[in-house]
């Protein structure tokens, strides 16, 4: 029997910041945060396909991934929020990614909490990440989380680390 969860709530809010669905007018800041990643930038009309293939999966799946805005700057960070990832719906993955020039202010964790606590508001009991073994901030983001190494996998690109966190 599969289990059933309620929907993962879409506006949160935070001491600093707000998360949100994804808008089409969120594509040309999202082109550039996927441009840090170093591999070059995505057109408009693949930035826009990709925010309807997110909007489309929180409709599906009941969770989602929700964009990050400062609530003072009124600018857009980043985002967080929960994906399928190499899980399972029932025991989904916490995925992150922030803009290089807001990294170290605590805004992942902050904004991380409180997905966290929407998971466990859609009935949820374990979430998981998994994080490459080199990426020690986000290492240091999960242990603030409260989720603990668990197990490794690999692929072509190397080691895949586990951490989990029981709700
Ligand atoms: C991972 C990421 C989201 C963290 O965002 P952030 O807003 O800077 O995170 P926070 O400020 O909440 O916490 C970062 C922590 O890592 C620590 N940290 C930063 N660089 C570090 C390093 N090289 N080694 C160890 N700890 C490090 C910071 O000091 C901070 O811990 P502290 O609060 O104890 O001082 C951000 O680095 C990012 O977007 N990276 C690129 C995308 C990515 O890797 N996403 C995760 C994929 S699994």
């Amino acid at each position: 029997m599969t289990a059933t969860f309620k929907p993962m709530t879409l506006e949160l809010e935070t001491e600093r910041l707000y998360l949100s669905l994804w808008k089409d007018s969120d594509a040309s800041w999202y082109r550039e945060l996927v441009a840090e990643r170093g591999k070059g930038m995505p057109t408009m009309a693949t930035a826009r396909e990709n925010i309807a293939i997110l909007r489309n999966r929180a409709t599906e799946n009941g969770i989602a991934l929700l964009t990050i805005r400062r609530r003072d700057e009124g600018d857009y960070i980043g985002y967080c929020g929960l994906i399928i990832g190499r899980s399972t719906l029932e025991e989904p993955e916490v995925a992150y990614e922030l803009f290089q020039r807001v990294h170290g202010n605590g805004y992942a964790t902050e904004a991380a909490t409180e997905i966290v606590n929407a998971a466990v508001a859609t009935g949820r009991h374990k979430l998981w990440s998994t994080v490459r073994a080199w990426n020690a901030p986000s290492f240091r983001v999960l242990e603030k989380l409260g989720f603990e190494r668990h197990h490794s996998t690999w692929d072509e690109s190397g080691e895949i680390v586990w951490s989990v966190r029981e709700l």
